[in-house]
């Protein structure tokens, strides 16, 4: 019993400290201890919502926001004084909706959701309609906090073909 409690804390204490956590503990096949639910030690919500429903939330604005061009979604969905860190955009709603009503409507397709914690990831690839534009794909990430959408990364790379590797980005 002791023994567990205490392979618990120290698993815990690594896996919290490497920002993931290690099922069981690592490096034996003997199954491991049953351990306490992760705790969400980064997460900085409050009301403590679940990650399944921060996706869902994040999934809504997505699809609404992008795919739908429903910008209402905008003020449902982000926090007014959302933290922006996309180099082009910046804090707040207005700054957002005013980069959305610029760019012409362009196909997106939602990949690969991710949710932990406060943190929702996407994986997305957007076709840019612009002659020379290539389609992009990107990873947006989110943190909710109390069911708004408090703070966007980004990280966008141009998919690009026929340069070595013939899988998909995608
Ligand atoms: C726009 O999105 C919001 C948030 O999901 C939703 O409540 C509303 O019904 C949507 N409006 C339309 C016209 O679909």
């Amino acid at each position: 019993m002791w023994k567990n409690v205490i392979l618990c804390i120290v698993l815990g204490v690594i896996a919290t400290s490497a920002h993931y956590s290690i099922p069981g503990g690592s490096g034996s096949s003997k199954p491991g201890p049953v351990c306490p639910p992760p705790a969400c030690p980064e997460s900085k919500d409050k009301c403590k919502l679940s990650a399944q429903e921060n996706k869902k939330i994040v999934l809504d604005f997505y699809t609404q926001v992008f795919v739908k061009r429903n910008f209402s979604a905008v003020d449902i969905h982000y926090a007014p004084n959302i933290i922006q860190h996309n180099p082009h955009v910046g804090d707040g709603r207005k700054p957002f909706l005013d980069f959305m009503t610029s760019v012409k409507p362009v196909p997106v397709a939602i990949y690969r959701p991710v949710a932990e914690c406060d943190l929702v990831y996407l994986h997305v690839k957007m076709i840019t309609e612009d002659d020379d534009s290539k389609p992009q794909a990107i990873v947006d990430i989110f943190r909710v906090e109390c069911g708004k959408i408090v703070e966007h990364w980004d990280v966008i790379q141009p998919v690009i073909t026929n340069v070595g590797n013939p899988r998909p980005m995608f």
